[in-house]
């Protein structure tokens, strides 16, 4: 079967990945007798849970496939952040319902937020699947497929406060050997009250940074160039003595003695190697410091590109979304990445459109705040509401849907200009461009991205995917860059 992978990466004027796209395992086989299709979706901590999962089976015996005609074990691995995200999940087991029909031995389990929004409601609605698994449970998956194999449906979905699974190397999944995402922290406290993921995720916890540190020098040793901290909200990771005494006691271990805030992390991974790019999502306008700028500002190897959603333009709005922002707080903010970064430093952003009472003029504050922040691309939905959280207890979900998707339109088309205009000051630039894999439209040519995130098209050549080359800023569209290498030489030499 035809391996599906989505470009994911959404660039100015479209739409967001979560509620349409998904990845598959790719084939790997290391000689194990039983076959794992994983389907992830949403956000990129859950593709990263993924490779959790995929470890955890392998050490069941199980090799990953991407068909699932061979797979005995098929798991999706599900988004709630907005309720398209969910129907798609439903249509696609009703697919599945067929492949259980006709291979009834076959084990079906349902991972990820939907399976913690749900919980037994999907066991009981959806006849085909065998388990329904939470984030915070996957050391558990081996004992339910098991169950599952004895003919008993099972389901775990405790949340915890400690599990991080910094114990577990991630198998990589789908993976180009050159760039990899690395998991800082889970959950989140931020009660954003459109939001479904503190329920879904739990509550914020930071991992261990040894574990971190070690998996980013791991990654370099086996020859990867790019690592991605992710987090929902990667300003806040703290990792303190105290706070983290009990796995510091079990551990045994006094190695890390003072606070580890996320200026320390980013600092501690940068110096894995200057061949190491590092990049981090994502930020939290609230939580964001000078100190992380300027840490950004002292290392090369530290890309030059923030993800810092608003949401709104609007300071009434951002107060109803429980954002704890106004609006003159997060043009200071981008003020600063301007004052210390310079006008080269790739921002994005995330908005969302027709929030509960939001008016034209609410609506016109948003147009207005990306010209200003001059995002280089965005993340754009309407409104979608969420049982359970905050918006939806207290705020009526009243903005037509016809109004929601005028608004939304709006704001891409506003951003698809953005994007134009940000690309065109790069031509007759030079950005150093680290090579991922082949270009959409032709194996003759390469792609990568410079240090604010920008793709970045080139003739193959003679250069290899994992080369950081320097490029001559040619042409441009609103998503992709053009040009001409200028030289080869590693990050490091020059
Ligand atoms: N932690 C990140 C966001 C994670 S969810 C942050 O705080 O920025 C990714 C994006 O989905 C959000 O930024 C928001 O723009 C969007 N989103 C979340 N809930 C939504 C909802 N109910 N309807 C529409 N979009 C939503
Ligand atoms: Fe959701 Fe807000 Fe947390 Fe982001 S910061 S995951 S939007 S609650
Ligand atoms: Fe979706 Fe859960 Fe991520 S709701 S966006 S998969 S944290």
């Amino acid at each position: 079967m035809e391996n599906i992978i989505k470009d994911i990466e959404i660039l100015g004027g479209e739409q967001a990945p979560e509620a349409c796209d998904y990845k598959t395992t790719a084939e790997e086989n290391t000689g194990k007798i039983k076959k794992l299709y994983i389907e992830s979706y949403g956000c990129q901590m859950n593709f990263s849970d993924s490779e959790i999962v995929a470890s955890i089976m392998k050490e069941q015996g199980y090799d990953t496939t991407a068909d699932f005609n061979k797979a005995d074990v098929i798991f999706l691995n599900t988004c709630s952040i907005r309720e398209k995200a969910e129907q798609t999940v439903r249509q696609r087991l009703n697919n599945f319902n067929k492949v259980k029909k006709a291979r009834p031995e076959v084990t079906i389990g349902v991972l990820g937020c939907m399976a913690e929004r749900l919980k037994d409601q999907l066991l009981a609605e959806e006849k085909s699947v065998d388990i329904v698994v939470g984030p915070d449970a996957y050391r558990d998956l081996p004992n339910l497929v098991n169950q599952a194999d004895d003919g008993i449906r099972g389901i775990n979905t405790f949340l915890s406060r400690e599990e991080t699974y910094a114990d577990i190397a991630p198998v990589r999944l789908n993976s180009n050997g050159v760039t990899a995402f690395i998991s800082i922290m889970r959950g989140c406290d931020n009660m954003c009250s459109f939001c479904v993921v503190p329920f879904t995720r739990g509550r914020e916890r930071s991992r261990d940074p040894q574990s971190i540190l070690a998996e980013a020098q791991d990654l370099f040793a086996k020859g990867y160039k790019e690592v991605t901290l992710l987090g929902q909200n990667v300003d806040s990771y703290k990792w303190s003595p105290e706070e983290n005494n009990k796995a510091r006691l079990e551990k045994k271990t006094d190695e890390v003695s003072t606070v580890v805030t996320f200026a320390h992390l980013l600092e501690m991974v940068a110096q894995v190697s200057p061949d190491l790019r590092v990049r981090f999502s994502t930020s939290h306008p609230k939580d964001i410091t000078d100190d992380v700028l300027y840490t950004i500002k002292k290392y090369d190897n530290i890309c030059n590109y923030i993800h810092l959603p608003v949401q709104s333009g609007n300071s009434r709005v951002l107060k109803m979304m429980n954002r704890t922002y106004d609006r003159a707080w997060y043009i200071e903010r981008v003020q600063k990445i301007r004052e210390i970064l310079g006008d080269e430093c790739g921002i994005s952003s995330d908005m969302i459109a027709g929030f509960c009472s939001e008016t034209e003029e609410e609506h016109l504050d948003t147009l207005s705040i990306m010209d200003i922040a001059q995002y280089d691309f965005s993340y754009m939905f309407y409104y979608s509401e969420r049982p359970g959280t905050l918006a939806a207890k207290k705020y009526a979900d009243d903005i037509p849907l016809e109004v929601k998707k005028r608004r939304l339109q709006e704001i891409i088309d506003k951003q698809g200009a953005l994007s134009l205009e940000r690309n065109k000051m790069d031509l007759g630039k030079t950005h150093r461009v680290l090579l991922e894999g082949f270009a959409k439209k032709s194996n003759e040519q390469l792609m990568g991205r410079n240090s604010a995130n920008k793709v970045v098209v080139i003739d193959k050549g003679a250069h290899q995917i994992g080369d950081y080359v320097d490029v001559l800023i040619t042409d441009y569209t609103r998503g992709t860059l053009f040009g001409t290498v200028v030289n080869t030489q590693p990050i490091a030499a020059l």
